[in-house]
Formats: structure tokens, C-alpha cells, sequence
């Protein structure tokens, strides 16, 4: 069944840099919803190989009537790709095609390519406008909200970046149709981190709705992506640059980031990671005194629900954490978790190792 849902929007607010995330079905066709856009000479859409065959053209057209020259560009995909050499592909593309200053950055795919693309349209003649046009779950719910961007460092996840805002996030949920169901479970744990940070009523919900949105229900999908980008948005509009509030989206991230980094990028999806990460991040916020157990067995049963791995790779608690200690939110050395202070409630804090190891102990396969 294909229901048509028709467009929302949330906006984030942030001073001169506010911006609207429209969220509805068959958006990518609609020259319309584009009417924020600034306008300029050119426009490049980047986009990876498995994306560009499915909506390249779609969003190419509807921009042709606003764009003199739309360019496409079209990276190698995954997030073995988010790195240097692939983000100079997009400044090649850029100065290839002779684009100026006011030329406009679509970034159309999940969030390897909006991360990728928003990095190059901060810094590409020290700034463009860019436009994140999210095709995954995880990227409409996560990753295009907010104007983190970054590529990898083989010794760390998302070290390399800026801050940097969107002009617009156009969220077309009709996108996910072609999905695989494993890029579906891995959005679903960022859709799910919400709730335990900040929404009991929102978790109440997801669990309510899982088989739902398992099975792709439109409207599910649509309150979903809706709610999310509203929960981001008023944390981001609190906190852009993560001095405080902000880490909070990042429960579970810690030694999610360890788990991909550990596996070598690309051998578990950064939302499978999260997902593995938050039951952890569970673990840890019980043993600190946040939650209780019966928290912890509800959290984990809904991850799993979801799709989701709930027993962490066996790297060895040394490992993981040599590798936790590379995370943004380490201070001296000293590792920082997200962790639930009480339901619908989360903080930043360290925790002894010992305790982290007991955790990884419990969590991980033997
Ligand atoms: P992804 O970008 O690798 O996309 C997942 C896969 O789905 C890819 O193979 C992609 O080609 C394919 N795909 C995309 N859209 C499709 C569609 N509509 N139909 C069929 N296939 C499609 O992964 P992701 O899960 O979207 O994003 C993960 C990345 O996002 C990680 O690098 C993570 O670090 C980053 N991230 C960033 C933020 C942020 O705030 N900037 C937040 C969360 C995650
Ligand atoms: N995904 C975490 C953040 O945007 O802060």
C-alpha cells in the first residue's frame, strides 16, 4: 500500500542560520519545495552509485528549473569511502566544473554522503551553500538535521569535520521504499535513541508501532521522521556545537564508534553499531544507579525488534577501550559516556574501568 503523506515542516532554529526539514512523499520531483534554496549559477548534486540510478534524475529535473548547469557527481558508496581521498573527488567535481562561491551542494543519500558533502560545502572557497536531501531512515532522522559533517581517520570516526548548516533538509519519505530492510533497522536505532534521552511518551510509541515500522507503515514512517527532527532540532537549537546538551544524541555512540572503528568501517552499519552501543550504554547508565534492570531488558527488547544486533563483537575489553578513548567527548584521556541519569533523561559522564569492563564483559561475545 503507498500512501501519500502530505509535506510537514519542522524548522530548527538558529539565529540567521535557521532552516526548514520538510517532511513528505514524492518531495524530490516538487521544483516548490525548493523555494529556500538560494539561487545560483550551478548546482552539484552528490550522490553515490547506488543512489544516483534510483533519484539522480528526479532531483536533477526539478532543479534544472531553478539552476542554469546541474551537475552530478557520483561517489564510490560506503563508509569505507568517507574519507579524504573521496571528499577531494567533490573538489575536483567543483573546480572541474568551474563553480563559484554561490554554487548550491545537494547532498542526496544517507549520511555517509550528506557527512561527506556538507564537509566539502564548508570548505570549498571557505564556504557554499548545500542542501541535504536525506534518502536513508538514519539520515532523515539523524544525520542531515544538526550540520555536524566529517569524514573518518583510520584512527577514529568522524574526527575530521566542521559545523556547518544546511540552507534546507528535504526528508522524501517515498525514498525508503527502496531501502534495504538492514538500512532500515540500522535508522531505527536512531530513531529509538530518542525516547530513553528525552521522550518516554516518543518510546512508548516506538514500541507501540516497531512492527510498523519494521514493515515500512507510511504513517509510522511519517511520525517517526517527524518527531526525531523535532526532538534534534530543539537540542541542536539549545546547542549547536555541543558544549553541553548535544551529547546527549550521542547515547550509545561511544562504543558504537568502537565497534565500527575495531571491525574496520563498513562491517557493521553505524546505526547496527548505536544500536549494539545503546544496550551497553544501558548497562553502564544501571550499574551507575540511572535505571533499573527491568529498563535495561525493555531498551534491549525493542533494539532487537528492531532488527538490531544486541551482542557487541568480541574485540576485548583492552581494545575497545584503547578505541573509546579516540571520541570527541574524551577530556585528558579520560573516556565520557552518554548515559540515562533516569528515564527520558541522559547526562555526560566518565566512568570507572573497571565498570566499563564488567559492561563490555556482559555485552560483548565471548
Ligand atoms: P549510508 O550513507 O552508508 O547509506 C546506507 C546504504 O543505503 C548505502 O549503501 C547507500 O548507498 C544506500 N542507500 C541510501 N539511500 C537509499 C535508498 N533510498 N534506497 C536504496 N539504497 C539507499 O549510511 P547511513 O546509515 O545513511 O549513514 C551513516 C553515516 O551517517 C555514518 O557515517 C555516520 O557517522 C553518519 N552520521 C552522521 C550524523 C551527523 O549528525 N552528521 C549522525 C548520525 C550518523
Ligand atoms: N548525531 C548526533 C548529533 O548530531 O549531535
Amino acid at each position: 500500500m503507498r500512501l501519500s503523506v502530505p509535506p510537514e515542516s519542522v524548522e530548527i532554529l538558529l539565529g540567521e542560520r535557521s532552516y526548514p526539514i520538510l517532511i513528505g512523499s514524492d518531495l524530490l520531483s516538487e521544483p516548490r519545495h525548493l523555494a529556500a534554496v538560494p539561487t545560483g549559477s550551478a548546482a552539484l548534486i552528490v550522490t553515490n552509485t547506488t543512489v544516483e540510478p534510483l533519484y539522480a534524475a528526479t532531483l536533477r529535473e526539478a532543479l534544472a528549473a531553478r539552476f542554469r548547469a546541474v551537475h552530478v557527481l557520483s561517489l564510490p558508496d560506503g563508509e569505507a569511502y568517507k574519507d579524504w581521498r573521496t571528499l577531494n573527488l567533490i573538489f575536483d567535481a567543483l573546480l572541474g566544473h568551474g563553480c563559484d562561491r554561490k554554487t548550491v551542494l545537494f547532498a542526496l543519500g544517507g549520511g555517509v554522503v550528506g557527512d561527506m558533502t556538507g564537509f566539502a560545502a564548508a570548505s570549498y572557497m571557505r564556504g557554499v551553500p548545500f542542501v541535504q536531501v536525506p534518502t536513508t531512515l538514519l539520515a532523515q532522522v539523524d544525520s542531515s538535521v544538526g550540520g555536524k559533517t566529517a569524514i573518518n581517520h583510520p584512527l577514529g570516526k568522524n574526527m575530521i569535520g566542521a559545523f556547518y548548516q544546511p540552507r534546507l533538509v528535504l526528508c522524501d519519505l517515498s525514498t525508503l521504499s527502496t531501502l534495504p530492510a538492514r538500512e532500515l533497522s540500522a535508522g531505527l536505532a536512531e530513531v529509538i535513541k530518542y525516547g530513553p534521552i528525552h521522550d518516554l511518551d516518543f518510546l512508548d510509541w516506538i514500541e507501540a508501532n516497531i512492527d510498523a515500522l519494521v514493515a515500512r507503515d507510511p504513517a509510522a514512517l511519517a511520525h517517526a521522521v517527524r518527531r526525531s527532527c523535532e526532538i534534534k532540532a530543539l537540542v541542536v537549537g539549545q546547542d549547536e556545537r555541543e558544549t553541553g546538551l548535544r551529547a546527549i544524541l550521542n547515547f550509545g555512540h561511544t562504543f558504537g564508534h568502537a565497534i565500527e572503528s575495531g571491525l574496520g568501517y563498513g562491517k557493521w552499519l553505524h546505526g547496527e553499531a548505536v544500536g549494539c552501543g545503546m544496550v551497553m550504554g544501558a548497562h553502564l547508565s544501571r550499574r551507575l544507579g540511572g535505571i533499573d534492570d527491568a529498563f535495561v531488558r525493555r531498551l534491549t527488547a525493542l533494539i532487537e525488534r528492531a532488527g538490531l544486533p544486541v551482542v557487541g563483537p568480541a574485540l576485548g575489553a583492552d581494545r575497545y577501550l584503547e578505541l573509546m578513548r579516540v571520541d570527541k567527548k574524551s577530556e585528558a584521556g579520560e573516556i565520557r559516556f552518554v548515559v540515562i541519569d533516569k528515564p527520558g533523561s541522559a547526562t555526560v559522564r566518565s566512568a570507572p574501568d573497571a565498570m566499563v569492563r564488567e559492561v563490555l564483559a556482559q555485552c560483548c561475545a565471548a
